[in-house]
């Protein structure tokens, strides 16, 4: 790829940015997660940003800036995160986690930048802050623009909700705008129409008052482990659903037509068990690979400990297990009723002999978009115009929480207008992200702007 030189310099800019360990969720790098907000701050202005400002909140710093042109006008508002996921394990890297290196793949001809974050999502928001920077290069704004660009969307946004609900005159906008999602392929765009929500919990078994020698007392008394091992068996049955009482009660299934439309976008079985080194997919019955990973929802373990783990042999009842448990919802489940089921659930699985308790962590919820608003139909041709294919809608299986909160607090929709991939290996070692990928979407975000404005100026003459 030949890169012009205001590429260079965008790719240089982002590749300093890239550096700074911006890791939310350990408070070591508190110092890194306000440089990278420092950074941001001094981007918008660098970009042309009329008015930025770094608001500290009880967490990390959230950095807003805004562009008013004319308040006759609509206001489109960006929101982003520069925190990242840690990068452990760093052992599994090829290169060093904040040491971007730019390499070519077989999906990326052109090069992708290895480093934590580049894709998920300083890489994405950034695309932003330059496409704004061309659209001034190249006259005036079509539209007003607010930034808002967080650095606890990993640990899940928890200062965030305060901030919204006291600040919606200045978050004031008709469409929020973000790119932090996936598309299909380079070759097939897509636009994402949904987003699973979140309740995620931690359990503990608590046994006997202290580590025990499995010999003296082994199979004389519970051993927290092997019961934690039968109650996480219990959350789901043979056909792999939840088996939590009304875990399924308020869930909106979709008609034949939609699982019939959802199933005309472009999806390869083979290749995506392969690009993860399986032979067999899995998951709740009666329902296809695109299905399961998106509108449906799901219980995992994401971790579990106890014990002894280290080297060698060590013969030992351990006082107590643990578990991270988390669960993806759909439409139209409540992450805090369903935290509440799962508690008593959980609880109620327990032998004699333990005690267990239970916490949430954080949680979100679910959210979907329809396609015929203004903001859809404009990142549709947006992309039609830079990839000269139709865009196709697509249900995403992550989670974004503040994307729902946004619609309950300003009453706004967002356009999930992602440019990344799923071989991108966000919160994996080695996450990159394309220099294709990067620049297409520079180049079709302002696109969403002129077609947005158009659109809202039919609509309104209409
Ligand atoms: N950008 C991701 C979410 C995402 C990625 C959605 C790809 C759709 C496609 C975001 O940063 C993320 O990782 N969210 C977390 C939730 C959060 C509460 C920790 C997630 O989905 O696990
Ligand atoms: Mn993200
Ligand atoms: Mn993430």
């Amino acid at each position: 790829m030949k890169l012009s030189t205001n590429q260079k310099r965008f790719l240089e800019e982002w590749i300093e940015f890239l550096k700074i360990p911006s890791i939310s969720a350990d408070s070591k790098h508190n110092s890194d997660t306000q440089a990278a907000a420092k950074w941001v701050e001094n981007a918008l202005l660098k970009a042309g940003c009329s008015t930025v400002e770094i608001i500290p909140t009880k967490g990390h710093p959230i950095v807003y800036g805004a562009t008013i042109i004319d308040s006759s006008l609509p206001t489109v508002l960006v929101y982003g995160h520069y925190d990242v996921q840690p990068p452990d394990p760093v052992e599994l890297w090829d290169s060093p986690p904040f040491d971007p290196v730019v390499k070519k793949t077989k999906l990326h001809p052109e090069g992708a930048v290895f480093a934590r974050g580049t894709c998920d999502d300083k890489g994405q928001m950034f695309m932003h802050i330059k496409a704004f920077e061309n659209m001034l290069a190249r006259g005036p704004l079509p539209c007003n623009i607010k930034f808002m660009i967080e650095g606890e969307e990993e640990v899940g946004s928890s200062h965030l909700e305060d901030f919204v609900k006291n600040n919606k005159e200045k978050l004031g906008c008709d469409i929020i705008l973000i790119s932090d999602t996936g598309m299909i392929a380079q070759d097939q765009p897509s636009i994402t129409t949904g987003l699973r929500g979140l309740s995620y919990m931690e359990v503990c078994i608590i046994g006997p008052n202290r580590d025990l020698h499995s010999g003296l007392y082994g199979g004389s008394v519970q051993n927290p482990i092997n019961v934690l091992c039968e109650m996480i068996a219990g959350l789901r049955d043979d056909k792999n659903k939840v088996s939590i009482p009304g875990f399924y009660d308020n869930v909106v299934d979709l008609s034949d037509e939609e699982r019939e439309a959802m199933s005309k976008a472009p999806s390869d079985e083979q290749a995506f068990k392969k690009s993860i080194g399986i032979k067999s997919t899995a998951g709740e019955s009666g329902y296809n690979t695109e299905e399961r990973r998106s509108i449906r929802p799901t219980l995992d373990v994401n971790g579990i400990w106890g014990g002894y783990t280290g080297e060698g042999a060590k013969t030992v009842i351990p006082s107590k297990a643990h578990a991270k448990i988390s669960m993806r919802l759909v439409p139209n489940q409540n992450w805090e009723e369903i935290s509440k089921l799962f508690t008593a659930h959980f609880k109620s699985l327990a032998p004699e002999g333990v005690f267990v308790e239970v916490q949430t962590h954080h949680g979100g919820y679910p959210y979907v978009t329809p396609t015929e608003t203004i903001g859809y139909q404009a990142a549709h041709r947006a992309y039609k115009e830079t990839f000269g294919i139709d865009p196709v809608p697509k249900r995403g299986g992550g989670s974004i929480p503040i994307v729902p909160m946004f619609e309950r607090e300003l009453g706004v929709k967002s356009i999930l207008m992602g440019f990344g991939l799923d071989s991108d290996a966000i919160h994996s070692p080695n996450e990159h992200y394309g220099l294709f990928n990067f620049f297409k979407g520079i180049e079709t975000i302002p696109k969403f702007y002129d077609h947005y404005i158009e659109l809202w100026r039919s609509k309104k003459s209409n």
